[in-house]
C-alpha cells in the first residue's frame, strides 16, 4: 500500500510518498520565498502554482505512477485557511480522478508520528516547536494530551518577528542562532504560567533591549530565555507523565542550543532523547502520508464532505486509533 501525502498548512508545500511498512519513498518540499512573514493568500497562490509539479516530482522520485497510489492524505489543519483549502482541493481532485480514498489528517499529530517512525521512539513526551505551534504532548488513553503550550505566539514566531523587527532577515531562527554565538546574557522576562508559556512579552522586551545592548547579546539572551522556558515545561511534564523518552518535532528544534538543553535535561532524568532527521523535523509531506497510512489501516474513512478543512484543530481532539 502506498500513500501520497500533501502538506501545506503554512508557507511550505510538501509532497511525500510512504508505504504501509513506513518506508519513505519520496519527500519533496518547496518553501515559499519569505520576505515579510507569511501572507495567507500569497502562500495559497504559491501552493496552487507549485502543487502539480511537486506531486510529479515526488512520484518520479519514488519511481511510481499515480495509478500505483492507494491513498491520498492531506493536512486538514490546523493552519492558514487559504493554504489549507488549496491543498484540500488538490487532494480531493486526485482522489476522485483516480478513484482512491482521501483522508484529511491533523498536522500536529503527523509531526509526532513521523518522529516515532524515524527514531523508533515508542511512547515519548514530544516537544514540538515551530513557527505556528509550541506544545508539549504525551500519549494518554487514546489521545496526545497537551501538557503545556504557548498562551500567545509560538516560539518560532517570536524569533522570526524579532528578526523581522530588527531587519535581520527571514526566517529568523537560523540567523538568530548564528548571531547568538559568543553573546552574553542581558535581562529578559521569563514567563512560565503553570505549565504554559508566553512569548509575546519576551518578544517586545527583546526588541527594546536591542536598542541598548549588542545584537549578539540580545540574540543569545532571547534564545537562552525562550528555550529555558520550554525546557522547564518539558521537564515538569516528563516528571509528571513518567515517560522515559523525549522526542523533538518542528522547525525550531533544528536549533543546536535548544537540542543541547533538551538533551542535558533528558540525561538528568535518565530519559532517552530522540531527534528525527532534519528532513522530517520541519513541515513535510512524508509525515502527512505516514499519518494517512496509520489512520487508514486503523479504520479511518472520510467521505469527500468530511474532508472540510479545520483551521483550529487541537492535537488532543484527535482520537488515536492506531495505538
Ligand atoms: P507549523 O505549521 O508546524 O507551525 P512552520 O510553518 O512554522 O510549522 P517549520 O518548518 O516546522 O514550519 O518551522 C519553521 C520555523 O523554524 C521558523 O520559525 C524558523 O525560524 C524556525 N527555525 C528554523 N531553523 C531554526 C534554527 N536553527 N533555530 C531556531 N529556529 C529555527
Ligand atoms: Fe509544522
Amino acid at each position: 500500500m502506498l500513500c501520497l501525502g500533501i502538506e501545506g498548512t503554512a508557507e511550505k508545500l510538501g509532497v511525500g510518498i510512504v508505504s504501509a511498512e513506513g518506508e519513505i519513498l519520496a519527500n519533496e518540499g518547496r518553501p515559499m520565498p519569505l520576505r515579510e512573514g507569511i501572507h495567507p493568500r500569497e502562500a495559497a497562490q504559491h501552493h496552487a502554482q507549485n502543487i502539480k509539479a511537486l506531486i510529479e516530482r515526488a512520484l518520479s522520485r519514488a519511481g511510481v505512477s499515480m495509478e500505483e497510489v492507494d491513498l491520498i492524505a492531506f493536512s486538514r489543519g490546523p493552519g492558514l485557511g487559504p493554504c489549507l483549502r488549496v491543498v484540500a482541493v488538490a487532494a480531493r481532485t486526485l482522489a476522485l480522478k483516480y478513484g482512491i480514498p482521501v483522508l484529511g489528517v491533523n498536522h500536529c499529530v503527523a509531526h509526532i508520528e513521523i518522529g516515532r517512525l524515524t527514531t523508533g521512539a515508542e511512547d515519548p513526551l514530544t516537544v514540538y516547536a515551530s513557527g505556528g505551534n509550541t506544545q508539549v504532548t504525551a500519549y494518554v488513553e487514546k489521545r496526545y494530551r497537551v501538557f503545556g503550550e504557548t498562551l500567545d505566539i509560538a516560539l518560532g514566531n517570536c524569533i522570526d518577528q524579532f528578526a523581522r523587527e530588527l531587519k535581520l532577515g527571514a526566517p529568523g531562527g537560523p540567523i538568530v542562532e548564528r548571531l547568538a554565538v559568543g553573546g552574553s546574557y542581558v535581562e529578559l522576562p521569563y514567563v512560565v504560567k503553570g505549565m504554559d508559556l508566553s512569548y509575546s512579552g519576551l518578544l517586545t522586551a527583546a526588541v527594546r533591549q536591542a536598542k541598548r545592548a549588542s545584537i549578539e547579546d540580545v540574540c543569545f539572551s532571547l534564545q537562552e530565555t525562550a528555550f529555558a522556558m520550554l525546557v522547564e515545561v518539558a521537564e515538569r511534564a516528563l516528571a509528571h507523565t513518567e515517560k522515559e523518552e523525549v522526542l523533538i518535532a518542528g522547525g525550531v528544534v533544528v536549533n543546536n542550543r535548544l537540542q543541547e538543553m533538551l538533551r542535558s535535561m533528558c540525561e538528568e532524568h535518565g530519559a532517552a532523547f530522540h531527534a528525527p532527521p532534519k528532513e522530517v523535523l520541519g513541515d513535510n509531506g512524508a509525515m502527512i502520508a505516514w499519518l494517512g497510512v496509520l489512520s487508514y489501516l486503523s479504520g479511518a474513512r472520510q467521505s469527500i464532505e468530511e474532508t472540510r478543512v479545520v483551521q483550529r484543530w487541537r492535537t488532543d481532539e484527535v482520537e488515536v486509533l492506531w495505538r
